[in-house]
């Protein structure tokens, strides 16, 4: 239970159940536990829309100090930030947009940028005059990411004379969106030399598909996240699975540094964008040992953590001992 001097971060998280907003979670604990005197909760709203709005109301009415939110769709979750902006909780808005300007920050990557890069990544592969055939498969479009991948992606390809997207798929994000309509318009159009994904599970699914058909070697997939571990973009980078991802940070550790300066009473920038890059065969390894570098940190400071954790309580019932003994 957290004590009165402490501040309390509230987040609201869309879903937990990918391995991006795991890895999102963790780098908030991680960064948090950094902070003595700032505890974190999580709540997760399983991307349930009236879920998350609920959990945001309870979070305004036990007084947090600071809210975060990554929202499932933009529209619906306007209204309660708004809410919780008017009861004078800064908010931080983070990865998916809302509406409007009322949040105190924003924090995530360039997605129209994401969906440039990606089609640019296509250009730079292609010859001059190629013809090429494309698929686009985007995430849920009531989210901020799918429609502005897009908008980047069809910008770039719509200016290349020799390039079209011949079939558009409503994603939501997840693979099960993707297996029987790619299935379909892979029976009914030639041949395909691309497919752009908004994610990278949604890009492996197309590669299932893919190779159901025996079309894995002939359609280069690119996808979005660039998640390092096991079946994350990374790894399918480096198994040929994919033949580029764009690299999506989470941002869950700029979140809760933002948070704390809010509360250390410093002034923060209203946009906060992080960096994006695209990986495929030739910086992979690189990509690959950065990570590896930076896990390793990670799991030290959780080490060293847990470490001063037992040591604290350790300390906490030997003085309490003490007093007993002493008669306090
Ligand atoms: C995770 C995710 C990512 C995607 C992001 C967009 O839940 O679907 O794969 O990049 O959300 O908000």
């Amino acid at each position: 239970e957290p004590e009165q001097d402490e501040f309390q971060i509230g987040f609201s998280q869309a879903m937990t159940t990918d391995n991006w907003r795991k890895e999102m979670n963790r780098a908030m604990q991680v960064e948090t536990s950094m902070h003595p005197g700032f505890y974190l909760e999580i709540k997760d709203a399983q991307n349930d829309v009236s879920r998350q709005i609920k959990q945001i109301e309870e979070l305004i009415s036990n007084e947090i100090d600071v809210l975060i939110v990554s929202p499932i769709q933009s529209v619906p979750i306007t209204p309660v930030i708004e809410k919780a902006m008017n009861a004078g909780i800064p908010t931080i808005v983070i990865d998916r947009k809302i509406e409007g300007s009322n949040y105190t920050a924003y924090v995530g990557a360039n997605n129209v940028e994401i969906g440039k890069n990606a089609a640019n990544y296509i250009v730079s592969n292609s010859k001059p005059n190629q013809k090429l055939e494309l698929i686009e498969i985007t995430g849920l479009q009531t989210s901020s990411p799918a429609f502005e991948r897009s908008q980047g992606f069809n910008e770039v390809i719509s200016n290349q004379g020799n390039m079209d997207i011949v079939a558009s798929i409503a994603g939501d994000w997840e693979k099960t969106s993707v297996g029987d309509n790619l299935k379909s318009i892979l029976d009914s159009v030639g041949i395909i030399d691309y497919i752009f994904a908004h994610n990278d599970r949604m890009a492996m699914s197309a590669w299932e598909v893919a190779r159901s058909k025996n079309l894995e070697d002939s359609i280069q997939i690119i996808g979005v996240d660039g998640l390092f571990g096991p079946s994350g973009g990374i790894q399918l980078v480096k198994e040929d699975v994919l033949a580029a991802t764009v690299l999506y940070p989470t941002g869950g550790a700029e979140a809760i540094k933002l948070a704390v300066k809010l509360l250390e009473g410093d002034q923060i920038d209203k946009n906060n964008i992080l960096s994006t890059v695209v990986i495929d065969k030739v910086n992979v390894e690189i990509m690959q040992n950065q990570f590896n570098k930076m896990n390793q940190q990670q799991n030290d400071i959780e080490q060293q953590q847990s470490i001063i954790n037992e040591q604290v309580a350790t300390y906490n019932s030997q003085s309490n001992l003490l007093k007993i003994m002493v008669g306090l």
